[in-house]
């Protein structure tokens, strides 16, 4: 595998290629945010920032400068400087010089001159690669730097005449994941299937949700990973109906199941799963029911996922299975909703499950790239390719309701995995963590 700086210089040289001749292209990091009084929440890089670089310190920016004629490309790193009062209080720096080298770049300077070597970088550029609307302090710095360069017009210089928008690049770059991400993204959703794993042997009836939210936590970051990718949710009960919940503060009971969505951040990638399970280790009947119709959905929509066949063939698949089961436990009325093609295309299934199958997933948890095929706007969506990453998350979600039948009330149920596109078909990333009746039965009888 490629060293760490290896595959972010690669993927700046891979943007430089495919910009204009001379172009300049300029990406800052996340801010600071302020929570309360004098402390900041926890730190986060922006991701885009972050693929391109691999730099996670604060008031940094990335400035790429493609090739034209004898000029070679340049990557242009803005960072912090080494500050020795600084780094006593809030730790290392790497400062401009060893960040360079550190980080495989050509150039490295402070981020404080930032705003006077633009106006020289952008002058005779043709085009900007920018995200406009990155922050208002940014966009007021970047429209400084092009009324510098024109007020330079006298001399003979000439201002960049285009702009693009940069995101719209990584973003589909980002969307085909390389081998150093499904490395991390595998190892990432092995430290959550393991704190699942965790969480369901320690829930017994009484326990609130919260001290299986600690075993969760507690797992992340004891293996290594720095976040969790999004709030998570342990939700008991009725309160696995609601999407999402993240109270986390009821207390659990006897025949109660258990919700939970919850998955680490390891090194700037997010990892995704949901299982669901009984608190006393037994399904009831009703429940195995739903749990195993949801089981063979996501099994159908797994099955789906093939180089090649539109993106929405996964939800369709889970659908059709749902939908006819809803049918077969009287879920929905065919008196009422009609064939099993009809309650698909009136979407009567909504009622018991109204999200998607899934979506991308990478460094963001619901992560970037189009859905669509941009390409031919008529096909509903893009093709699958290897390299693509997502989530299989089928579920049901039964709130009481007239017509409802009383043995499935309050049950809500939903089973994700992690799944990256082969060539062989899809590989699932969120390993050992168990997921059939069965497996999860003889998990919690062990404890
Ligand atoms: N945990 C967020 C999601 O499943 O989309
Ligand atoms: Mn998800
Ligand atoms: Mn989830």
């Amino acid at each position: 595998m490629m060293p760490h700086c290896a595959a972010h210089a690669a993927r700046r040289a891979q943007l430089l290629g495919r910009m204009q001749a001379g172009a300049v292209a300029v990406l800052g990091t996340a801010p600071e945010v302020p929570r309360n009084g004098d402390s900041d929440y926890p730190y986060r890089h922006d991701s885009h920032f972050y693929y391109l670089t691999g730099f996670a310190e604060p008031e940094s920016c990335v400035v790429l400068v493609a090739a034209q004629g004898e000029h070679a490309g340049r990557s242009i790193l803005f960072c912090r400087e080494k500050n020795v009062e600084r780094e006593i209080w809030e730790g290392f720096r790497f400062g401009p010089e060893a960040a360079r080298d550190a980080f495989g770049f050509d150039e490295a300077y402070p981020i404080d001159e930032l705003d006077a070597r633009m106006a020289d970088i952008l002058a005779d550029a043709p085009a900007l690669y920018y995200a406009l609307g990155s922050g208002v302090a940014l966009d007021a710095r970047v429209a400084g730097w092009l009324k510098a360069v024109r007020a330079r017009g006298r001399t003979g210089v000439t201002a960049p005449q285009t702009t693009h928008h940069l995101l719209a690049m990584l973003d589909e770059m980002r969307l085909l994941k390389d081998e150093h991400e499904i490395a991390l993204m595998a190892r990432a959703g092995a430290i959550s299937a393991q704190a699942h794993a965790r969480a369901m042997r320690a829930t017994r009836p009484g326990m609130f949700e919260y001290e299986i939210e600690a075993e969760l936590l507690h797992e992340f970051r004891r293996n290594g990973a720095q976040f969790p990718a999004y709030p998570s949710i342990v939700a008991s009960g009725p309160q696995a109906c609601v999407l999402h919940y993240n109270a986390n503060n009821r207390r659990i009971e006897d025949g109660d199941l258990v919700l939970i969505d919850a998955g680490c951040e390891l090194d700037g990638y997010a990892s995704d799963i949901t299982r669901t399970y009984p608190a006393n280790g037994r399904f009831s009947d009703a429940q195995r029911t739903l749990y195993e119709l949801v089981l063979r959905a996501q099994g159908a929509a797994i099955a789906a996922i093939v180089p090649g066949r539109p993106y929405s063939a996964i939800h369709d698949a889970a659908v059709r299975v749902l939908t006819e089961g809803m049918l077969d436990l009287g879920l929905l009325d065919a008196g009422k909703v009609g064939s099993l093609d009809e309650a698909i295309a009136s979407r009567a299934y909504a009622q018991f499950y109204m999200h998607g199958t899934g979506h991308w997933l990478g460094m963001d948890v619901h992560d970037v790239g189009a859905y669509r095929d941009v390409a031919s706007p008529d096909k509903p969506s893009r093709p699958l390719l290897p390299g693509m990453t997502l989530t299989v998350e089928p579920g049901i979600y039964v709130r009481p309701g007239e017509g409802v039948p009383e043995r499935f009330w309050n049950i809500g149920i939903r089973i994700e995995d992690d799944v990256v596109v082969t060539d062989a078909g899809g590989r699932i990333l969120s390993v050992g963590v168990p997921k059939s009746v069965t497996d999860i039965e003889a998990l919690m009888r062990k404890h």
